[in-house]
């Protein structure tokens, strides 16, 4: 064991960070053991050193003043589990460029600013950790990081984000709307009190960026993906799906093409033997095909202090061992800027359009003349009386795999038929 300890800088003492800091404080001897150094917790930075924390830590240690770490030469590990953009961002590059490591769960940051503080990172010869910043506690990184590179990785298809699974779960199961699913995840503390950053697909998108610039080494951007959110299914469109043999979820999905790659975020249809189909709850689970190993599949707990707390402190053992040993453990990226994301309507896929129609001849006619004059096949065909609605059908069409912009033409087309009330669902179906 070296006899020198290694000083870690940590921010945030939040969910996250107090399960850190309990780490930390309470299997000492064990983490240094396995790191083959001393861990010492030297400094926490903090909004507010008053406020009481779950987790003991000596009031020495706190502070409000980032200059307490970042200037502090010798601490040479910066934890950061704040969260958010700016100031965070500033305080990560700070790190870098005095020469610190760091280890971050921070996902914004990560994805709108990765392959820069990565580069930086190189330049400056310390390495940057974020096992925790995708998939919780669920190894993803490491994976692409170490155990995959042999690998040419062809596709990543994900359900990434916990909180719309388990809304999903309980809109199928219970029947629930909506908004009844969304309270629920509330209670149970799997939803934030403003939940848009899960049910618009946002904290998913940010995933998928980090998880295709790591599979494919190139920069992908949140901006860049396709992402639609979960709001506009309804309870009965989870009754089409389990007829036609589908769950749904929301789904991460990335997927090599000659010179480009498609990346999208959004509720799509699943066949119930797909193994993304199974996963429950606030779960993740995260499915990659390489072109040696084949078909992965990865799943755990995507969120939860304990469990992102397992990454984290995962992340500076497997630092310190190469810090001591003086040798990065882990290859560097580099990031290739010349590959682009193919734009959504030229995606092919299939899909599952749900409309209310008036129930009188000439409908279907009507609406099949607009899926071929739109070149897109159908593959199933439903309809039912309506109840609730005078008059009216229920039409349920799934179609062969098309372009994207031709389905979406078909869904503009359709809402515009005289005999058509409403394009009330379009999903697409993996
Ligand atoms: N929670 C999860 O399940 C989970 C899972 C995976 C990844 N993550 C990521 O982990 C990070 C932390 O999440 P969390 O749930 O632990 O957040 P949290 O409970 O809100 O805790 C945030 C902590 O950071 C401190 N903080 C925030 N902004 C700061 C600033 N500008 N300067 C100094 N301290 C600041 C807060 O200080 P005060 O306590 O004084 O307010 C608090 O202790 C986020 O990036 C999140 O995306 C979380």
């Amino acid at each position: 064991m070296n006899s020198r300890p290694l000083n870690v800088g940590l921010i945030g003492l939040g969910t996250v960070g107090s399960q850190v800091a309990e780490r930390m404080l309470s299997w000492g001897p064990q983490l240094s053991r396995r790191a083959g150094v001393e861990l010492c917790l030297k400094r926490v930075l903090v909004r507010d050193v008053a406020k009481r924390r779950t987790v003991e830590v000596s009031s020495d240690l706190l502070t409000a003043d980032p200059a307490d770490l970042l200037d502090d030469q010798s601490i040479e590990v910066l934890i950061e589990v704040a969260g958010g953009d700016e100031p965070i961002r500033s305080y990560v590059e700070q790190a870098i460029r005095a020469g610190k490591h760091v280890i971050t769960a921070n996902k914004v940051v990560m994805a709108k600013h990765g392959p820069e503080l990565l580069d930086l990172a190189a330049e400056k010869n310390v390495d940057v950790y974020f096992e925790a910043a995708v998939g919780g506690g669920i190894p993803l990184i490491s994976a692409f990081r170490t155990d995959l590179q042999a690998n040419r990785i062809e596709r990543v298809s994900a359900v990434i984000n916990g909180t719309t699974n388990y809304v999903l779960g309980r809109m199928a199961s219970a029947g629930l709307p909506m908004s009844d699913a969304v309270r629920e995840a509330q209670d149970a503390g799997y939803a934030e009190a403003d939940p848009t950053d899960d049910i618009g697909g946002f904290d998913a998108t940010y995933k998928l960026a980090i998880l295709a610039s790591i599979a494919y080494e190139i920069k992908v951007r949140p901006d860049e993906i396709f992402r639609e959110g979960i709001e506009g299914i309804e309870p009965v469109d989870f009754r089409y799906a389990r007829e036609l043999g589908y769950a749904i979820k929301l789904i991460a999905h990335t997927q090599r093409h000659p010179g480009r790659v498609e990346a999208r975020v959004h509720p799509a249809m699943i066949p119930l033997d797909h193994p993304l189909a199974r996963v429950e709850g606030a779960e993740n689970a995260v499915f990659v095909e390489g072109d040696l190993v084949g078909q992965v599949l990865l799943v755990g707990q995507g969120a939860g202090g304990r469990p992102t707390a397992s990454a984290v402190v995962g992340d500076l053992i497997d630092l310190a061992r190469s810090i001591r040993r003086g040798v990065q453990s882990r290859p560097s990226f580099s990031f290739d800027d010349r590959v682009g994301v193919v734009p959504i309507g030229e995606v092919k896929t299939r899909a599952y359009y749900r409309m209310l129609a008036e129930d009188r001849p000439g409908v279907v006619a009507a609406v099949g003349q607009v899926f071929a004059e739109e070149g897109v096949s159908i593959s199933s065909f439903i309809q039912k009386d309506a109840w609730s609605h005078d008059q009216t059908a229920e039409l349920v069409v799934t179609t062969h795999p098309s372009l994207d912009a031709s389905l979406q033409r078909a869904r503009e087309r359709m809402a515009r038929l005289e005999a058509v009330r409403s394009v009330s669902s379009f999903l697409r179906v993996f």
